[in-house]
């Protein structure tokens, strides 16, 4: 008998996680809650909300589940792992004290700051009347940030005082955020390109995965609002070999370091979003989970088990954790409905998935799907993740289109330059 697992969320990462976790010899039962129907073919979707924590912690128990890995940061940051651990439970993500590393930008930026770790310079208000003043003698570009979890929506780069002002106004007065704007953080712009990179931790040691790249906003070439993500490639060209032996040696290293002595253990994965200008890279955020998109194309490149890893560092014993990765790069295009991030219509039918995966290399990933009436129907923003591996990165962005045109829904909108930024850096 093999050892069962309780995947936490119902999207594309989540499907991607179910994927490859349903492919190891070490699993005999995989549970995902609420999952999704892409999920569902990989694991027992259980009907229990990411934020019902007493329900997942009631299931777990009832079910004696050997790992549970959770997907979002929303249940981490309420204290899931807390919950579970509790019941002598094992848990990939951090705790809720480690979980605040995404959970509070002033709580990650402050033990940056105190340890040294490069990121963008910032100031910290609780009072409107100050922030508003100091934001007006900074140099613009300037970054206003809310202090809590905004769905990736609490950050704005303005390029005038205006937007600046209006956005500050909206997080501390308006609230639009809610109690996560009681606190700001007010930055300075980090000029550069943005690449993901994403560890296993036991909060000592760690494990790195390839890097990746997501494209946040919902226009070609990087136009329009921000999104949750439209896409993502592995490897990130411009993380070179230099400058990933500077992101272990001047990020985790002594961030690992300095969160033990702040009396945090930190088991899980930890996604390091950076900005990288000429060969130095520095800190814009940090996640506690896998990045989504990011997970779809790694996970395609993960040759050996994953489970491995997930229990060493819910164990908090990383040992002889060897990944063997597929040098082929990897591509994810996200189809969306039509109107995301801005409202749009929901319960259309999905044709073409099964079409779409004949081509080689090609797996499709759900993110906002359901069934109604025995039919695949696009139900959240984010829809899909066609996943494509290849020779190239050309091929595998070819691939991944070929296979998104064959997908047909009404209203679905795609980003049609997902990975380019790296094949015109002439690593195509
Ligand atoms: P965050 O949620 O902190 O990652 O911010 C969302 C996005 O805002 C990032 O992916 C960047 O594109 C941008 N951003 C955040 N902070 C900065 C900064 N200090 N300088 C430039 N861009 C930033
Ligand atoms: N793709 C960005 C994120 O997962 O936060």
């Amino acid at each position: 008998m093999g050892i069962s697992v309780l995947i936490i969320g119902g999207g594309g990462r989540e499907h991607a996680l179910a994927w490859k976790i349903s492919k190891s010899p070490l699993v005999s039962k995989v549970y995902a809650a609420p999952g999704n129907p892409g999920i569902a073919r990989h694991a027992e979707c259980v009907p229990l909300a990411t934020d019902d924590l007493d329900g997942l912690r009631k299931f777990a128990v009832s079910k004696r589940i050997d790992l549970t890995v959770v997907g979002p940061e929303t249940p981490l940051a309420a204290g899931l792992t807390d919950l579970l651990t509790k019941e002598g439970l094992l848990v990939c993500g951090p705790d809720r004290a480690g979980a605040q590393m995404e959970g509070s930008k002033v709580f990650m930026k402050t033990i940056l700051r105190k340890y040294g770790i490069p990121t963008a310079s910032f100031k910290v208000f609780e009072e409107y009347d100050e922030a508003e003043q100091y934001l007006l003698t900074h140099r613009l570009p300037v970054v206003v940030k809310a202090d809590g979890l905004a769905a990736g929506k609490g950050v704005a780069v303005a390029q005038t005082y205006e937007e600046g002002i209006a956005f500050l106004k909206d997080v501390m007065e308006r609230r639009v955020f809610g109690p996560a704007g009681e606190r700001v953080v007010i930055e300075e712009c980090l000029p550069g390109e943005e690449a993901s990179y994403i560890v296993f931790t036991d909060g000592d040691r760690f494990v790195p995965l390839p890097s990746s790249q997501d494209h946040k906003r919902i226009g070609d070439n990087d136009t329009g609002p921000n999104t949750g993500g439209m896409g993502a490639y592995s490897p990130a060209p411009v993380v070179t070999p230099e400058v990933e032996a500077r992101v272990h040696r001047e990020i985790f290293e002594p961030l690992l370091a300095g969160l033990r002595a702040e009396g945090i253990v930190f088991r899980g994965i930890l996604y390091a979003g950076l900005m990288i200008e000429r060969g130095v890279p520095r800190v814009l955020e940090f996640n506690v989970r896998f990045g989504d998109p990011e997970a779809q194309p790694l996970f395609l490149r993960l040759k050996s088990d994953l489970v491995p890893l997930l229990l060493q560092c819910a164990r908090g014993e990383i040992a002889d954790a060897k990944m063997e990765i597929d040098p082929r790069p990897t591509v994810c295009v996200v189809m969306s409905s039509g109107g995301y991030p801005g409202k749009y219509e929901v319960g259309r039918p999905i044709e073409g998935i099964e079409e779409a995966e004949k081509e080689e290399g090609v797996v499709v990933f759900h993110a906002g799907t359901s069934m109604k009436e025995d039919r695949v129907v696009n139900h959240g923003g984010r829809v899909l993740g066609v996943t494509a591996i290849g020779d190239t990165l050309k091929d595998a962005i070819a691939r991944a289109y070929r296979a998104v045109d064959k997908i047909h829904w009404e209203g679905a909108y795609w980003r049609t330059d997902i990975g380019r930024k790296a094949l015109t850096r002439g690593n195509g």
